[in-house]
């Protein structure tokens, strides 16, 4: 099984390296695993003039599963569009075909203290949200600048759904549903946007094929605040790429910290790129501080979804677990009468375990 590894900038580095422990442990009871590096994002412009150099892109493709970090930081917010790190996550992810993202949000008991919501409201928590991941306003066209009628300056950008697109990712929600709760919540803003009205006639069409999974529709406001509110009445929440970048935020808050949250972006057939759901966090890159466990997780989600590897991802998962019951924090989940550690030394505790 080869893995390209893209650790991109910022706190990349650092939490990648935390997986690769992992891996490699893993690897010496048996795991068959290959590991190949490629730079990206702000370090692939750097090296080749290209967030996602052509090399990079390459391994990615040979592949069987990518592992990626995080892109990003000030030194690139100046560059022209093309050129920022950002891009390179965009377009890997639309050349790959990754338009399935799972983004799952469960609160390990042993964090209920450092959510930012009520105990009661989160404990227990285990919510699957599904983003559709290359369509939507992010890659409509047309988009651009340009001077309006009146000579002022104007923006635009194309909000686009086709009903193809829908329909595969809908699939993913009810097929997911299905090996879960059975239940799922299509998210739209279908009282404003003639985007989201199809998507609920499809929706509800794709419907028709899984009875046994209870279908629910829900405007995307209305999602941000019940997840806040009662975030336990959901199971699965499928969306569009724009509101799921959000609503997934949101729901990592419930779960403590977005550093606990990983996520696989996954193909028609399966191959997938795994990553937190987080950023780069320039202000705390080489501090060794970072919480690597979003990418440790990363990387079980991996095992399971692209190499049905379901027992090697229940040990990561289960290591995870029981470090946090020994107490060991990062700085983002820490709270009086846990122990502190670093970017590292968490990385050796789940090491340790496994
Ligand atoms: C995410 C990120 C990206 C996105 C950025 C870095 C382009 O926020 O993966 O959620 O908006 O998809
Ligand atoms: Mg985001």
């Amino acid at each position: 099984m080869k893995i390209a590894v893209l650790a991109g900038d910022g706190i990349g580095p650092e939490i990648v390296a935390q997986a690769l422990k992992v891996l490699r442990a893993l690897a010496k009871d048996g795991l068959k695993i290959e590991l190949e590096e490629a730079p990206f994002g702000g370090a692939g412009f750097d090296a080749h003039g290209d967030p996602l150099p052509e090399s990079t892109l390459k391994l990615a493709q040979q592949a069987d599963a990518v592992l990626c970090g995080a892109v990003g930081g000030p030194q690139y917010d100046a560059l022209p569009r093309p050129q920022r790190p950002e891009q390179g996550i965009l377009r890997i992810r639309k050349e790959l075909g990754l338009f399935a993202n799972l983004r799952p949000a469960m609160l390990y008991p042993e964090l209920v203290g450092v959510s930012s919501l009520k105990p009661e409201v989160v404990s227990g928590l285990d919510i699957m949200i599904i983003r559709e991941l290359t369509g939507d306003i992010y890659f409509g066209e047309p988009r651009g600048r340009r001077d309006n009628a009146r000579g002022e300056r104007e923006g635009y950008d194309t909000m686009r759904y086709s009903e193809p697109e829908i329909r595969r990712i809908v699939e993913v929600g009810f097929q997911t549903a299905l090996k879960r709760n059975k239940k799922l919540c299509s998210v739209d803003k279908e009282n404003v946007l003639e985007t989201s009205r199809l998507w609920r006639e499809v929706a509800n069409d794709v419907g028709t094929k899984y009875p046994q999974v209870a279908l629910s529709h829900m405007y995307v406001d209305n999602a941000a605040m019940q997840l806040v509110r009662n975030p336990k009445q959901f199971d699965v929440i499928v969306t569009g790429n724009m509101f799921g970048d959000i609503l997934s935020d949101e729901a990592s808050m419930l779960t403590g910290s977005i550093g606990m949250l990983p996520s696989a972006s996954l193909d028609a057939n399966g191959k997938g790129l795994y990553e937190p759901i987080h950023g780069s966090a320039p202000d705390i890159a080489g501090k060794n501080v970072a919480n690597p466990l979003a990418t440790i997780l990363s990387s079980a989600m991996m095992l399971r979804y692209t190499f049905n590897k379901d027992e090697w991802a229940y040990r990561v998962e289960a290591a995870v677990k029981s470090v946090l019951a020994q107490g060991y924090r990062t700085a983002d989940i820490h709270e009086a009468g846990t122990q502190k550690v670093g970017t590292a030394e968490m990385g050796d505790a789940v090491v340790a375990e496994i």
